[in-house]
């Protein structure tokens, strides 16, 4: 609890000390040095926080951090290595960025991991023969960038609960029987595979859904894509790129107050297998709010 009101106090307080333009009505050394243009004088007889342009404070009293490089190595780059970066050690000064140097370069045919996450809410629709066109390209096109590639695809639309979704509108006018799936949070469809087939034929077989509200519940099937490591089958050693097809904003957490879901994301994996639906689904959509 105490640490929850810290936060807050910092997030208030910190905005309004960057506005200050008088250094010495700054009382405490650390509410001193989040301001960049002041550093804190440990002269006894005229200490206090000064501004760095004009103070008159002996250097070795004076105290204006910056933010630096303490420590930097670098592993070359060759076709194991992609990134040049080995370790680094930094302080940051608050409000004041510090830059430095990173090298990348992709090896030839490195593993490469693509999962595609496609929003299925009603007004998807004009869209899907779009990606339905797509959808056989993209593996060969991918498989020109690196020959040991796996694709793999889930969809989503949002909380089966209103006011997000609503059975309702099954026979609406955007979606309508037998090509409506009822409404729901997540579905994985297809683990990775080098198999550009499996990936062509569903998202043929993708029929969308229904949707009340414009977000969507986007980032609750991303968190699952991301942490379900076993059921996707992201490989360890490969580059990772999740592939977000939507045509609207998504939906944050406290939005699921909205259908009385407080419970706050615990960040973890609850996507399994139905036997009964015969779909690997989203459990905890009714029963956690969003990330
Ligand atoms: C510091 O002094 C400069 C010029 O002396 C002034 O322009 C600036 O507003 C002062 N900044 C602060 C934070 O006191
Ligand atoms: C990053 O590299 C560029 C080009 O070598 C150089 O000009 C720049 O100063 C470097 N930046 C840092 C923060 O080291
Ligand atoms: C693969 O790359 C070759 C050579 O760059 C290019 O001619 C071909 O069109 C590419 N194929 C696809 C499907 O992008
Ligand atoms: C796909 O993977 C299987 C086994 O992992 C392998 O036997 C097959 O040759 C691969 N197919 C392609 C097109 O890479
Ligand atoms: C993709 O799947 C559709 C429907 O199953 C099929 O008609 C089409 O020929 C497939 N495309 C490729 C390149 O396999
Ligand atoms: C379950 O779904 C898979 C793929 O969608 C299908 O091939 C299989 O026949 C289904 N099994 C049952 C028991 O319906």
């Amino acid at each position: 609890m105490l640490c929850f009101i810290y936060f807050v106090l910092f997030l208030l307080i910190s905005p309004a000390l960057s506005q200050v333009t008088d250094c010495t009505k700054l009382l405490t050394c650390s509410d001193c040095i989040i301001v960049l243009k002041c550093g804190w004088c440990s002269t006894p007889t005229q200490g206090g926080c000064q501004n760095v342009s004009s103070s008159k404070c002996s250097p070795a009293d004076f105290f204006v951090p910056t933010s630096e490089v303490l420590e930097y190595s670098e592993f070359p780059i060759d076709e194991t290595n992609q990134i040049s970066l080995e370790n680094i050690n930094i302080q940051l000064r608050v409000n004041e960025p510090l830059s430095f140097n990173v090298s990348i370069k992709a090896a030839n045919d490195f593993p490469l991991d693509v999962y595609v996450l496609m929003d299925l809410s009603a007004s998807f629709k004009k869209d899907l023969m779009t990606v339905q066109v797509l959808a056989s390209q993209l593996p060969l096109t991918l498989r020109n960038v690196s020959s040991d590639f796996l694709i793999g695809f889930g969809t989503y639309v949002d909380k089966p609960t209103l006011p997000f979704t609503s059975n309702s509108q099954l026979n609406g006018y955007e979606c309508s029987l037998p090509d409506c799936d009822t409404p729901f949070a997540y579905h994985h469809i297809v683990a990775l595979t080098n198999s550009s087939d499996l990936f062509n034929s569903s998202v043929h077989n993708a029929i969308v859904s229904t949707n009340v509200d414009n977000p969507e519940g986007t980032l609750e099937a991303m968190l699952q894509a991301v942490v379900c490591d076993n059921i996707i089958g992201w490989r360890d050693n490969s580059r990772k790129i999740l592939l977000v097809m939507t045509d609207d904003t998504m939906h944050t957490a406290g939005d699921g107050a909205l259908a009385g879901i407080t419970k706050p994301s615990d960040g973890l994996c609850h996507t399994e297998y139905d036997p009964i639906l015969n779909r690997t689904v989203y459990t905890a959509a009714l029963s956690q709010d969003y990330p």
